[in-house]
Formats: structure tokens, sequence, C-alpha cells
């Protein structure tokens, strides 16, 4: 493939002429990149395995790193062995979809044996979500089947939030991108397998354990799982932890404090090593003189819209050393620590410290 076409879609009120044309790529097994309210993702027919190996190829993904299936309503029967729950997880399942469908809580639970097993890396669940993003949801409906699609990033980078994060990894790997601007979230949706008890976190993102609980359903995060990034059976079994996930090029470090941050770039700087700095608002006003700085805004929300572009701008401006202070894992916080941990390559506690 060696060309990828792309249309600026209006993210509110996308035009059917652009969702149409993008749901017969899909229908004809090819690949969509498209936005959703957490990150692009590359899409491709989820019932069509051919099409669904395409996505590996063009990411060159891990083939033992499973998808999540898109829906566009919380119609499940086609993807998910609705028989194999207990009453219990339907009952949970019932609670989460009315509370948190169309949105960034992706399930996982037990997969129909016709959906195609490239989608799920070989495993015997599948992960599900409906996103909450009109170009999403309309594509989805207009290709008239379920969309499988990761974060349309080349595996182990940083997932993109805007249409231009998406070209910089993958153009000319795909058919159509559909531009709809800098997505609302910014970091991954939560993953959440029911098939555990009590249901279990296996990534955090943008529903956070808090809202979970406030619901009474009572997640607990993974157990950090000691796997690396090789193909092996903790792999497969909490496959979205791989450590290498989410990595900028340059290597990112993590100060306990503002202060440590500081002592941090002095010393750096005394050996010529080209830094760059990721700093809150907050933390601006209080170091105008630290630089190039990136300002990821002031609240948690902002930070989790900014992050990404914030590690590939500072990545492109090809710095060495990416530093940034620790986040408390709270709320949203507990998935930006996680992606920070992940993008500074090592392994984070189940308390994403
Ligand atoms: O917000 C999101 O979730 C974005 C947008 C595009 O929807 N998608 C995304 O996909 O982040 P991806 O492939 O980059 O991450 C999917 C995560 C991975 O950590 C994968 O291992 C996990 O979901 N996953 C998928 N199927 C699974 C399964 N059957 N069991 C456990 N984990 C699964
Ligand atoms: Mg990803």
């Amino acid at each position: 493939m060696s060309r990828t076409i792309i249309h600026l879609i209006d993210p509110i009120h996308p035009a059917p002429a652009f969702i149409n044309e993008a749901a017969a790529v899909i229908q004809h097994g090819g690949l969509v990149a498209f936005p959703t309210e957490t990150v692009y993702g590359l899409g491709a027919d989820a019932l069509d395995a051919h099409a669904a190996a395409r996505i590996f190829e063009a990411k060159q993904r891990a083939l033992n790193d499973p998808l999540i299936v898109h829906v566009h309503e919380p119609q499940l029967d086609a993807l998910v062995d609705l028989a194999a729950l207990t009453n219990t997880q339907r009952r949970d399942l019932q609670t989460l979809t009315d509370a948190f469908w169309p949105g960034p809580l992706t399930l996982v639970l037990p997969k129909r044996a016709h959906v195609p097993s490239v989608i799920s890396a070989g495993l015997d669940t599948i992960a599900v979500r409906m996103p909450d993003h009109p170009v999403a949801r309309a594509l989805i409906a207009a290709a008239r089947t379920p969309i499988a699609a990761p974060s349309a990033n080349l595996f182990g980078h940083v997932s993109p939030t805007t249409a231009q994060h998406v070209l910089d990894d993958l153009d000319g790997r795909f058919d159509m991108l559909l531009d709809g601007g800098p997505t609302r979230i910014g970091v991954e949706s939560t993953v959440l397998s029911l098939l555990h008890s009590p249901p279990r976190i296996l990534r955090p993102g943008g529903i956070t354990r808090e809202m979970l609980l406030a619901l009474g359903i009572p997640a607990e995060r993974a157990p950090h799982s000691s796997h690396s990034d090789s193909p092996d059976t903790d792999a497969q079994l909490a496959p979205g932890m791989l450590t290498s996930h989410y990595a900028p090029r340059a290597t990112l470090e993590i100060a306990p404090s503002l202060a440590a941050l500081r002592k941090r770039c002095a010393e750096l700087a005394s050996h010529n090593t080209r830094i760059g700095i990721l700093l809150t608002s907050a933390q601006i006003t209080q170091c105008p003189d630290l630089h190039p700085q990136f300002d990821l805004g002031a609240s948690l929300d902002d930070i989790a819209r900014s992050l990404y572009a914030g590690l590939r701008a500072l990545d492109d401006a090809a710095v060495d050393v990416i530093l940034v202070t620790r986040i408390p894992p709270d709320g949203l916080g507990d998935a930006l620590a996680d992606r920070l941990g992940r993008a500074a390559g090592r392994k984070v506690d189940s308390d994403g410290g």
C-alpha cells in the first residue's frame, strides 16, 4: 500500500459522505484510522480475520497482543458468549454498560467461537468497548460490523491523540485517515476483566477505580505482573501490561519532586545532555528558567489530554532525556502514573506509583 487518503471530518457532525467512504473501506477488508474520545484507533472489520491481520502488520504489533473490538451500541451477543456469564457477571455487565457506555471502558468477556482468533491473540476472551465519539460511532454503524482497533501507533510507541501523530507513525501503511482533530481524553480506555472475581483492572484509564467503586463494582488493580516484553504466558494473561508500551525515543525520567527535577536538570546539563521537561502550568510559574519545557496544563484532565503530545513534541525536538515529576496515582492520576511508568520503561507497582 502506498497512499493513505486523508479526510478532514467534523468531529461533532461528521459528513455522511466521508463516513460512508470509510465504511466501504472497512467492508472491503481495508484499514481506517479514526478518532475516538481517548486516542486514535486503527480499525478493520473485526469479523474478517484477514483484515484484522493487516492491523498487526501495519503496526508491527506482536501477534500475542489482542485487539479491542468497538461496537456502536451495547449489543454484544454477536461477539460475547453471554450464556457463559454468571448472574453476578451479567449484573455487573449491565451496571457498567448502563453507566459508562458510550465511554472509555473496555470490558473483557468470554468470546464467541466464530470471532476470529487473531483478534484475541488466541485467547478465549474478547475485549469490547463502545466509544464516545460521533465519528467512531457513525463509522461502526455505517460499516455494519464491529471494528477491531488498537491505538493507531507503531507497536510500543506513544499512542496518537492527533491525526498528525497517526501519520508520523503509520503514513502509507493503511488506507484512510479520518482527521477529527485532537482527542478529548487523551489516554486509553480502562481495560476491566469481568472474568476475574472481583473484576480486575488490567489497564487503568479514563474510567477510574473510584468511579467503579462508586457504582458498587469492587474492582481491583491487577497485581503488577512480573512479565517483560517476551511473548510468555504472563503477557498473554495480562497483555496490556507490557512495560515497553507507550515509550518515547528519549529516556524518560520521573523525579519524585520539583526540587529533585531541578537538581537532575543541572546534573544532566553539566554533561551536555539535551533535556526536555514536561511541566504543569503551576510548575512553569515556579520554574520559568527551565527549557525546553512543554506545558501539560493545570488539571489532571489537561495532563491526560496533553501527555502523549508532550512526549512526542520533546522527542521531535531530539532531546536525550525527558524529565517530569511523579503524578500521584489517584483518580485519573492512576492511568497517568501508569503510562509514565511504562514510558520510563520500568515496572510499576500495582498502585501505579
Ligand atoms: O482507548 C482505547 O482503548 C484505544 C481506542 C482506539 O479505543 N484502544 C487501545 O487499543 O488502546 P490497544 O490495542 O492499544 O490496547 C488494547 C489493550 C491492550 O493492552 C490489550 O492487551 C488489551 O487491551 N486486551 C485486548 N484484548 C484483551 C483480552 N482478551 N484480554 C485482556 N486484555 C486484552
Ligand atoms: Mg496501544
